[in-house]
């Protein structure tokens, strides 16, 4: 059959459905797409991905092109041009079209949209299927016939989940937990990071991005952007965070001359709401299979949750209640990680005293207490895989590098830095009415004399219990990593 049969109605109604075809991909207008497909079309994708489909429903078609792998990416834009064409009806309410192609591909490094990591272009002759359809033409197959690449086209999708992968969503991920995390499952070969951050441009983001991260501009604050951020995880590591607001309201409340103690409870309540707005968000994901949060050592039946005036601790118990009883699908896939003190926590931290010349560890922590202590940076990640690969839900880990008394932490980090340290162990009292140290900090470790151990959860997995054990750093080996002429400075001493 030849061009006679195209009247000049169908030859502007075929031109029609090419443009909404090309402009639907470039807008990212999935809706725009959908309308002018057919229902069910011939799609072959032999010349690239060895792959054909001969009645590809229409839903499936938007579905496989709008999805983060191929145009969904935000990071990505394009523009499909399409030049000389030739238009052939192949039978009745059928045309084929052979349309010269150039689709122009370019990935920016983040959301600013502002600095462009790869850009590649392929030139192709595509073959299009039409069919009128209640007086409408709709485009109903394509068969590019790829003919060769401009720039770097074969990375342009590299930082798009490729089929195949499962995608880990990271929250926190510019953090000392959630980089740890993200470094972990980057060099996991079945895994595509995304990692969640407030500013995409910062320096520590755009990092993440230049190891390989899918970097996406989210909010806790903000549940629609969680949404967004959490389509298609099979995994999401969500950290809350309560230093960044209690730390500016405890100073400014301090230099107004008033009680720095209130400045709890407003962070307690940005923390418990912003731990909610993730949990909301995740429960929606029907391709999440495991949640793992990283709470904190004070159990939600613990009684001490009625009394505490430590609100970092009470806010992650409070998150982990939440998931347990108010959530429970969602409970269901959930395990929690529970962080030993940071081998820079200052209780383990030697100070230098001018006063007395010496190095002293002044802690409210009994000096027998076996105090369970991780470096969140090399070790976070490998604890956090093994929640999300090896073990099933419903775990509660302690996650630890180390357990050590004050005395150990006074002895090893003295032998290590050739300095005498002194251990100096002061009630919750003294350190309150004497050094000026708010409650939020001290009850906590109170709970932990009282209670005699870290964490007082029935059912909690110690690290041995691994399946797979996770390569712990000793509190030596990290000390060794440490510059004692720097960290001499840093604490007053020359
Ligand atoms: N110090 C210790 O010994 C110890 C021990 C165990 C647990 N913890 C707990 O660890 C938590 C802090 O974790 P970390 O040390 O990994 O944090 P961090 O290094 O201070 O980083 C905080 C992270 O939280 C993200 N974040 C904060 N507010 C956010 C928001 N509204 N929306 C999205 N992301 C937000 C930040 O992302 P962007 O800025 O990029 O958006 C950043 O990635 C605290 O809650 C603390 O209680 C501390």
């Amino acid at each position: 059959m030849g061009n006679a049969n195209l009247t000049f109605d169908d030859y502007l109604g075929l031109n029609a459905c090419l443009l909404e075809w090309v402009e639907s991909y470039d807008r990212k207008d999935w809706v725009r797409l959908r309308n002018c497909l057919a229902p069910e079309l011939q799609i072959d994708y032999s010349a690239f991905l060895n792959k054909r489909w001969n009645d590809m429903p229409a839903d499936e078609f938007v579905a496989m092109i709008s999805s983060p792998q191929v145009l969904g990416n935000a990071l990505l834009k394009t523009q499909h041009l399409v030049g000389a064409s030739k238009w052939e009806a192949v039978g009745p309410d059928e045309v084929v079209g052979v349309h010269q192609t150039r689709s122009a591909h370019q990935r920016y490094t983040d959301p600013t949209i502002a600095e462009v990591a790869v850009k590649g272009h392929a030139h192709s002759t595509c073959t299009l299927r039409y069919k009128k359809l209640g007086g409408e033409w709709k485009f109903a197959g394509l068969r590019p016939d790829f003919r060769w690449a401009e720039g770097d086209f074969d990375q342009v999708f590299a930082n798009s989940p490729p089929t195949g992968k499962k995608t880990i969503v990271v929250v926190g991920a510019t953090g000392k937990q959630g980089g740890s995390v993200v470094r972990t499952f980057l060099q996991l070969p079945g895994w595509h990071v995304r990692a969640l951050t407030r500013r995409p441009a910062s320096d520590e983001a755009r990092r993440l991005s230049n190891a390989g991260a899918e970097v996406v501009q989210g909010n806790l604050e903000d549940t629609a952007s969680l949404i967004e951020a959490f389509e298609g995880a099979h995994a999401i590591f969500l950290n809350t965070d309560f230093w960044e607001t209690y730390v500016p309201r405890k100073e400014a409340r301090l230099a107004a001359g008033e009680s720095p103690e209130p400045a709890s409870d407003e962070a307690f309540r940005r923390e418990t709401t912003n731990g909610r707005n993730a949990i909301v968000a995740a429960a929606a994901v029907p391709t999440l299979e495991r949640l793992v949060y990283s709470a904190l050592n004070l159990d939600p039946a613990d009684p001490a949750c009625r009394t505490t005036r430590s609100k970092h601790s009470l806010a992650k118990a409070r998150i982990v209640e939440y998931i347990e009883t108010k959530q429970p699908g969602l409970g269901r896939k959930t395990s929690f990680v529970i962080p030993g003190a940071y081998m820079t926590n200052a209780i383990i931290s030697p100070r230098f005293e001018p006063g007395r010349g010496q190095y002293v560890l002044t802690s409210p922590v009994r000096d027998d207490f076996p105090m369970p202590v991780l470096d969140p940076h090399a070790s976070m990640g490998p604890f956090v895989r093994a929640l999300v690969e090896d073990e099933d839900a419903g775990v509660k880990l302690l996650a630890y590098d180390d357990i050590l008394t004050s005395r150990q932490v006074a002895e090893k980090w003295g032998r290590a830095s050739l300095r005498d340290v002194v251990l100096n162990v002061r009630t919750s009292r003294e350190f309150h009415d004497e050094m000026g140290v708010p409650w939020e900090l001290l009850d906590a470790m109170d709970h932990c004399n009282a209670l005699g151990k870290y964490a007082a959860y029935a059912d909690l997995m110690e690290p041995h219990q691994l399946r797979n054990p996770v390569a712990k750093r000793p509190f030596e080996v990290w000390l060794e990593g440490r510059d004692w002429q720097e960290q001499g400075k840093e604490l007053g001493q020359a």
